[in-house]
């Protein structure tokens, strides 16, 4: 093979996989959205029936089940992450770690919560791993449990529940956490 040749099946290999990781993408963006819909809608509904006190119920016994099922609807394991996280099964690992700490850098530079995201297409033992992140910002409906001055009722239920919460003392516009979603690719 001439070196013309190998250039030309590396731009086509390359651009093959830039267009899978669009692919990907879209398929990420779509899944995140689906989950916070769900997460949105689930606890917008007991904040409107019970107030935040019923709402925390909620939060803790059904997000678990919605990211599962739109996981599995999805075809991709989407699940939230927060370095200052209330369930410690919702801390970071490594790269999750490190993403969050690159979405924290460009929203101190200015840049909005709202639009950040983030992937990559890792090796992971014998085969390769899709990455998506997308940062969740804080929003006004939030603060009542992730505020900094919570009713007392709210942080008392939250303190019993969550012994080691570190998910308090937000404002309005802070990074609280971020989607992660992972796939793994089929090897060719
Ligand atoms: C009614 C109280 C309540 C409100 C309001 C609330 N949350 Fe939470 N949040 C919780 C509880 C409880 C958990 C822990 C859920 C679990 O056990 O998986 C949680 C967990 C999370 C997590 C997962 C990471 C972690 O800390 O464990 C994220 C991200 C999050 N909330 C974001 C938000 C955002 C964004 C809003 C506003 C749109 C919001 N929350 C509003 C109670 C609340």
């Amino acid at each position: 093979m001439n070196t013309f040749k190998i250039a030309l099946v590396l731009v086509l290999a390359s651009g093959g996989a830039m267009a899978g990781q669009t692919n990907e993408k879209e398929q990420a963006m779509a899944a995140t959205a689906a989950l916070g819909k769900a997460l949105k809608a689930e606890l917008v509904g007991a904040m409107q029936s019970g107030g935040p006190l019923a709402a925390v119920e909620v939060c803790q016994s059904r997000a678990p089940a919605i990211a599962a099922s739109v996981s599995s609807k999805q075809g991709m394991q989407v699940s939230r992450v927060s370095s200052r996280n209330r369930n410690p099964g919702n801390a970071p690992n490594e790269w999750q770690a490190e993403v969050l700490a690159m979405f924290a850098d460009r929203i101190e530079d200015g840049e909005d919560a709202a639009g950040l995201t983030w992937q990559e297409t890792a090796n992971v033992g014998d085969g390769a791993e899709y990455r998506f992140m997308k940062a969740i910002p804080t929003d006004g409906v939030c603060l009542a449990c992730h505020g900094t001055s919570l009713e007392p009722a709210v942080a008392d239920v939250i303190a019993t529940r969550y012994p080691e919460d570190k998910a308090t003392g937000f404002s309005q516009g802070d990074l609280r956490g971020a989607f992660v979603v992972t796939k793994k690719l089929e090897t060719e």
